[in-house]
């Protein structure tokens, strides 16, 4: 196969990157995609950054035999954790990953007051540091994890009393210290924006980084003549049960697809 027609390799820790893969479907339809959700190690929030580093390796691994001639890390946790070690180790791959958007959050602030939504993982990373001190000198931030909310969204449960209170207990402080932009910084959360917009006043602007990164990996192919033409196709794996992750595949990819079960 030439090689600009091979595929580009999408993973998660489960089903949260497909809220990437829609922003990379829309923006590059003719690309062929390995989507592999990383379900029997979800959530790797609350996992070490040692840990998601080897399922990183794992999964590359795997998406690079399938014959992936990019990989797009779909987890901000995952891209704080492995990012740098992966990139080290294939260091002519195009390897795209993804950060909380501090800086767009920063610039759109009007109170001065940024919230930010994500892992445990994440907000304790390296990465995030580095992010707050380069771009948030002149705003305040307020982070706030959210352990549990991955394991509803992966059951596909957007819209219950439960998923809503937990919500409400995070955002709630938020906006009593004023906060009007909230950054959604962790890729399963975009699928519970309907339900946030119901609890957020209208003027409070959420801000999530999908499209951003299908935007870049259009770039990135673009520079080095790696643009697919022609008929696209899409593949799942899942190192969990398949069976489950297909189910929630209609509501979350919004068509039915057959997922392969990964060993790894
Ligand atoms: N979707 C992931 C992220 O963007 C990880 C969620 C998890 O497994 O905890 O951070």
């Amino acid at each position: 196969m030439a090689e600009h027609m091979a595929p580009v390799g999408v993973f998660d820790s489960g089903v949260g990157g497909l809220s990437v893969l829609r922003e990379i479907r829309q923006r590059l339809p003719h690309e062929s995609l390995l989507y592999l959700a990383d379900s029997a190690h979800v959530p790797y929030g609350e996992k070490s950054p040692e840990y998601i580093c080897q399922r990183c390796r794992i999964i590359a691994a795997f998406l690079l035999e399938r014959g992936a001639k990019a990989l797009v890390l779909a987890c901000n946790t995952a891209t704080a954790a492995g990012i740098t070690e992966l990139r080290e180790l294939y260091p002519q791959l195009p390897i795209i990953g993804m950060e909380p958007a501090v800086k767009p959050a920063a610039l759109a602030t009007r109170s001065g007051v940024v919230g930010v939504l994500a892992t445990t993982g994440t907000l304790k990373s390296a990465r995030f540091a580095a992010l707050l001190d380069r771009f948030a000198a002149d705003v305040r931030v307020i982070t706030q994890p959210c352990p549990g909310l991955v394991e509803r969204i992966e059951a596909g449960d957007l819209h219950s009393a439960q998923t809503r209170a937990m919500l409400a207990d995070w955002v709630e402080p938020l906006l009593a210290q004023g906060c009007d932009t909230l950054i959604l910084g962790c890729t399963h959360y975009p699928f519970i924006g309907p339900l946030l917009g119901e609890l957020l006043p209208a003027d409070v602007r959420l801000i999530d980084t999908g499209t951003a990164v299908a935007r870049h990996l259009h770039e990135v192919l673009a520079e080095r003549h790696l643009l697919a033409n022609g008929q696209a196709q899409q593949r799942f794996y899942c190192s969990g049960d398949p069976l489950r992750m297909a189910r929630v595949l209609p509501i979350l990819w919004g068509e039915n697809a057959a997922v392969e079960f990964f060993a790894g």
